[in-house]
């Protein structure tokens, strides 16, 4: 779930001036960068009748096996004493919230709701303008999922692979109270987008503001943070992240050609090409969508290769074949610019649901409103894909992310026996932002 799987519309009533000074003093050298593993969960579309994902919006009865979302999940614990909860994975979102007590409006989640009276360091006093007397955020999305409640500062721990702790106290977090529509079973939302908010801005510089994951489809997935999150060595391709004032966090790219086969369909002529990032990226949301005339040029192409018999689903708009092989297709490749051409694997394109298989891009979008194209995170499985916030880039290695590497070890920072980490966030906003 992210910006994208739903359009979003985030209205944060936070009318602050406030001032966050983190100060973390250790006597041990903290580490500069770890890994931990994700959890991955696959619901069915029609599963369930609330429904908060844009891929979802898209689900009809025939539709489940190829509308199966995909999630990856990831565990923090909040709190003192620390209380575990597994929340979403989205690059296209900010905030990172739980459901919280008291519950005046909760979905129902696996792990107990979080339960800031038992927490001593959950302090929900940030300093607000009148008349607002807390800080209240609400997010509303387009199919009108909500989650509403209190900005707070906490202590957040994230424990690596290697089982060691990474604490950072004062977090701000989402405290929310009143949160429906939403499928997953999982406690909230982890933001990783690109403002301040996000896990990865809070985590400060010494995690570089560097993240990368790697999201299998089978085995065992993983997200490493600063100097571990590094994407290097054979294979690896990059291309330059872009934001955009009027989608502010939200990572794009430049797509400049998808090729299907042999045949390469340019971006360059179409009303698709920008120059400035034309493709969203993020990881909460499953398929891969690209705006309607470009995408139909991208269909006409594998449908002069497949010669297999075609057969529609009703209300699902994609390309599918009656036949149970996947030889018959053709491999797609997705050019994004500075040469960095990412060739997908076939189960990364493809669906099969026993019937039919199918081309899982999409022809967007679902919404006049909704982003036209998005890069989902079933199309990214088997990379190590890196975010690197000083380069302004995003890699790419093709990686079996499902294989268990060797135990990856937390680095540690070789000059920080103690470790000032000052951080200054400084809001003068009324936030009042649409997006999607
Ligand atoms: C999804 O639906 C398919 C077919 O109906 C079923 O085999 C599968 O177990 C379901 N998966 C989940 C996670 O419910
Ligand atoms: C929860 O928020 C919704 C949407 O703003 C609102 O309509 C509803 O009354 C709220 N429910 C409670 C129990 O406060
Ligand atoms: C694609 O997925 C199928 C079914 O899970 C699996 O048997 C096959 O090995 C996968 N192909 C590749 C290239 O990973």
């Amino acid at each position: 779930m992210s910006y994208a799987t739903r359009m979003m519309s985030v209205t944060l009533s936070l009318q602050i001036i406030t001032a966050f000074l983190f100060i973390t003093a250790t006597a041990s050298s903290p580490p500069s960068g770890f890994t931990m593993d994700l959890i991955h969960r696959r619901t069915n579309s029609s599963s369930s009748r609330r429904s908060n994902t844009y891929d979802q919006l898209r689900s009809s009865p025939y539709a489940d096996i190829f509308f199966q979302t995909s999630e990856y999940l990831m565990k923090l614990k909040i709190g003192t004493p620390p209380v575990e909860i597994d929340a979403v994975l989205d690059t296209g979102s900010e905030i990172i919230w739980t459901q919280c007590l008291p519950c005046l409006n909760c979905y129902k989640q696996r792990n107990p709701i979080f339960d800031p009276s038992k927490s001593s360091t959950y302090k929900e006093q940030l300093k607000c303008i009148t008349p607002n007397p807390s800080c209240d955020y609400t997010l509303l999305y387009g199919d009108q999922s909500y989650s509403r409640g209190s900005l707070a500062t906490e202590t957040v721990t994230i424990q690596s692979t290697s089982g060691h702790s990474y604490v950072m106290p004062e977090t701000v977090i989402g405290c929310s109270h009143n949160s429906s529509g939403f499928r997953t079973t999982a406690s909230g939302i982890v933001g990783l987008s690109w403002k301040s908010l996000s896990l990865i801005s809070q985590m400060g510089k010494n995690m570089l503001g560097a993240f990368s994951y790697c999201f299998s489809p089978e085995g065992t997935s993983k997200i490493s943070f600063g100097s571990n999150a590094i994407v290097s060595g054979d294979g690896t391709v990059s291309t330059t992240m872009f934001t955009k004032k009027e989608k502010p966090g939200f990572y794009y790219l430049n797509l400049d050609a998808v090729s299907v086969g042999e045949a390469r369909v340019e971006t360059l002529g179409t009303p698709f090409h920008a120059v400035d990032g034309n493709i969203l990226i993020d990881s909460g949301t499953t398929l891969t969508y690209l705006p309607a005339s470009y995408c139909s040029l991208v269909r006409e192409s594998v449908e002069k290769v497949v010669t297999a018999e075609r057969v529609t689903f009703s209300e699902i708009d994609t390309l599918c074949y009656k036949t149970n092989t996947m030889d018959i297709f053709p491999v797609i490749t997705m050019h994004f610019s500075g040469g960095a051409d990412l060739v997908l694997d076939k189960n990364n394109t493809y669906m099969a649901n026993g019937q039919a298989i199918c081309l899982m891009i999409m022809c967007g979008p679902i919404t006049p409103i909704a982003e036209k194209a998005v890069f989902g995170n079933r199309a990214q499985n088997n990379f190590l894909v890196g975010y690197d916030h000083s380069s302004l880039q995003v890699s790419f290695k093709p990686t079996d992310c499902g294989v268990t590497q060797d135990m990856p070890r937390d680095s540690t920072s070789a000059a920080s026996f103690l470790q000032l980490n000052i951080k200054f966030v400084l809001f003068i906003v009324a936030l009042s932002l649409i997006r999607l």
